[in-house]
């Protein structure tokens, strides 16, 4: 079998990027390791920002969620008991938009499968065989495959097996004391907009899905056994991380989904070999405290797709060679914003009383200086692309 471009992961990396490539009238083949269901059902991230809404649209496939997600002019910010909004719209012009990582890619694989575009998912044993002239094998209903191409992308996350395939690469690794506890919730949101918690018992995120289900996450342990969390816990912890001085109420409801995610920042350079170009989460890793894995990955295949455009129809190679470089420096920008925004809002475990003091520190100048708030703004709305981040 032959390709112009195998992509090995159907995430909102492979799928995006395969999708922008058929735009261009570029072939390629996505290999997913799980089926379909799987995929679509994998509870992630919610919060795009601007650029990848943008993206998504211009690329065609914004259609349900401009009808379904939901805007944020703002976000809040509580310590002390007491709340504080950041109003993204009037600082920066922008804001950001709750709309699931799942849907996301269920809306990426409807319309890939609906244009032709071939995605085999539950295939196994994905193999890099050659680089020179790059080829894939894999296993396909018990039978081995091969997949020859001109450019292998992996797209496959931070556990597949692309990564391992770049000589010499460098990582930058930084695993965090602690890790998110994240349920959904068949509830109203228990207020429009984003809640950010810093409460000497550990942060707490308050979130959204849609009019009917909350999302909400809570600091645990990073060794932490989701079984030790039964409902009634769950919920009289975040009652009491929530709580403020104007009387916050939080909706209960039926939970529906519950995992736990640990935490790290980790970078690996370069990210491509030869023919071999990484995306997303198969080269970079943040803490989700800054929402913003999936914008990077998306932010990475749209570099991509332009180089591939650029090399297929151009006969351009500096695209192609610029693209680590390019992509590392929007990488780096919200490995350092998404640790900020960590170590800033989490508990020490250590209960270190002048990391406490430190953060409390900054969260009340941020609360008062336009120019604080509008810094954490730029970033959490995303630069823009053109911006040269
Ligand atoms: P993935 O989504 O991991 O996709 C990789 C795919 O490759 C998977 O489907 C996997 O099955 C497949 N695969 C793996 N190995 C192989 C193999 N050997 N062969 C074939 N296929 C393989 N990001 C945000 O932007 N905003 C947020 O609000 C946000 N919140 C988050 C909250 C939580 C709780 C978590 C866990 C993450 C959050 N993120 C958030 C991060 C975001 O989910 C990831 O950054 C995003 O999924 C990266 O997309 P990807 O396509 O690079 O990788
Ligand atoms: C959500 C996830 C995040 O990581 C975040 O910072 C804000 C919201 C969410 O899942 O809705």
């Amino acid at each position: 079998m032959r390709t112009q471009v195998g992509i090995i992961g159907a995430g909102p990396a492979g799928l995006l990027l395969s999708h922008l490539l058929h735009l261009q009238g570029i072939e390629s083949v996505v290999l997913e390791a799980r089926p379909r269901e799987y995929v679509q059902g994998r509870v992630r991230a919610g919060i795009l920002e601007q650029g990848t809404v943008d993206t998504l649209r211009e690329a065609g496939v914004g259609k349900r969620l401009d009808a379904e997600s939901i805007f944020q002019a703002g976000l809040n910010i509580r310590f002390g008991e007491r709340t504080h909004r950041i109003d993204l719209v009037d600082l920066v012009g922008r804001g950001v938009t709750v709309y699931g990582q799942q849907e996301v890619v269920k809306d990426l694989i409807a319309r890939r499968l609906d244009d032709g575009g071939d995605v085999r998912f539950g295939v196994a044993d994905v193999r890099i065989e050659n680089l020179g002239t790059p080829r894939i094998s894999f296993v396909e209903n018990g039978a081995g495959e091969t997949l020859d191409c001109d450019f292998v992308i992996g797209a496959d996350g931070f556990h597949g097996i692309s990564r391992g395939q770049v000589p010499g690469l460098v990582h930058y690794e930084h695993t965090y004391p602690y890790a998110w506890l994240g349920i959904l919730v068949e509830a109203p949101p228990s207020d429009p907009e984003v809640i950010y918690c810093r409460h000497e018992r550990g942060f707490a995120l308050h979130s959204m899905r849609s009019e009917r289900v909350t999302r909400l996450y809570l600091q645990v342990d990073p060794d932490e056994d989701v079984a030790n969390w039964p409902e009634d816990r769950i919920w009289s912890e975040l009652h009491l991380r929530f709580t403020d001085v104007d009387g916050f109420e939080l909706t209960e409801g039926r939970i529906f989904d519950k995992s736990i995610t640990p935490m790290r920042s980790f970078v690996a350079a370069p990210m491509q070999h030869g023919r071999l170009f990484l995306a997303g989460d198969a080269a970079h890793i943040v803490p989700p405290t800054g929402a913003k894995g999936m914008n990077l990955a998306v932010a990475d295949v749209r570099l991509l797709s332009r180089a591939l455009g650029g090399f297929y129809y151009g006969n351009r190679e500096d695209l192609l060679a610029a693209y680590t470089e390019k992509a590392l420096k929007r990488v780096w920008r919200a490995t350092h914003f998404s640790w900020w925004m960590t170590t800033t809002l989490h508990k020490a475990p250590s209960g270190a009383a002048i990391e406490q003091q430190l953060a409390l520190s900054q969260l009340a100048f941020i609360a008062s200086s336009r120019s604080q708030a509008t810094a954490l703004a730029e970033n959490y709305t995303g630069l823009p692309y053109e911006s040269g981040w």
